[in-house]
């Protein structure tokens, strides 16, 4: 069913938050899957991720963005493979994921996705970043992500041209559904700072705890979320590793353009591209 144009942009704003059902098929999913899982014992397509063990940080440390963590994965532990390094991070992502996993691009050249972005953001949306990330399951404590937080730190609403979108779809097909994303679809300007960032589930008023809804979302669907103005968090896989896809969505003179332009595409595949798509990876590095 096609969603009424307004009320994409309305469930955004008013909820935080929107799942987009079948936007792509069960086998281009496998495919990434396939070759993630695989790439995940090549070190060379991995970024050095950080090293979080039970007695290197204090749990008010770990509570933080993991990018400030001090201590990088010593190389020796990566090389060890995954069944070895999953105990000493709880994440890990790719480098290059557009150049490195060709299978992303048809989830990442999405044409209903990219409607939707430029109607929430009223803009044509411009592709800001793609990462392809693991989530690990191990005995280690939670960290950020783990903890409900919002993207964006400072208590006030982000500036128009800096407004993105973030888009999800879960690559990992262990389960049906998934629905290890929690959400808190109120505004953080409306929770007037009842919040603090980085909370665990227990530190929050109960009558806001209610209120967290953990959409189920298939392997075909997508969802797309506000992360600077409500507060989320991913739970951490208890028994498989967790593959997911994030899509990041902007409009031009977003602060994130730098960024966007250190993501790197093909040349070849760009210019395969139609040109709508070509306007929407304007910003990438096409080598
Ligand atoms: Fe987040």
């Amino acid at each position: 069913m096609e969603l009424s144009l307004k009320k994409v942009k309305k469930t955004i704003a008013e909820k935080g938050y929107l799942k987009l059902k079948n936007i792509s098929h069960l086998t281009s999913v496998k495919k990434l899957e396939e070759k993630v899982l695989n790439r995940l014992n090549k070190p060379l397509y991995i970024n050095r991720p950080k090293r979080m063990s039970n007695n290197l940080y204090i749990a008010k440390a770990v509570k933080g963005p993991q990018i400030n963590l001090p201590h990088y994965l010593h190389k020796k532990i990566l090389n060890k493979g995954y069944g070895h390094y999953k105990n000493y991070t709880n994440s890990i992502t790719f480098n290059q994921p557009l150049l490195n996993f060709k299978e992303c691009h048809s989830l990442v050249f999405n044409e209903k996705v990219m409607k939707y972005a430029s109607i929430i953001l009223g803009k044509p949306a411009k592709l800001g970043f793609v990462a392809l990330s693991c989530l690990m399951d191990n005995k280690l404590p939670k960290n950020d992500i783990n903890y409900l937080h919002t993207d964006d730190i400072s208590n006030s609403k982000v500036v128009e041209k800096n407004r993105l979108v973030k888009f999800t779809i879960p690559i990992s097909t262990n389960a049906k559904y998934h629905n290890e994303y929690h959400h808190l679809p109120i505004s953080k300007l409306k929770l007037k700072n009842k919040i603090k960032q980085y909370s665990d589930l227990n530190e929050i008023p109960k009558i806001l705890k209610n209120k967290i809804v953990s959409p189920k979302i298939k392997n075909v669907d997508g969802m797309f979320f506000d992360p600077d103005n409500f507060f989320h968090l991913a739970a951490k896989p208890k028994k498989k590793i967790r593959i997911i896809l994030y899509v990041v969505y902007i409009k031009e003179g977003n602060y994130l353009v730098k960024k966007a332009k250190n993501l790197k595409i093909k040349k070849k595949e760009f210019l395969k591209l139609p040109n709508h798509f070509k306007q929407f990876a304007k910003f990438l590095k096409k080598v």
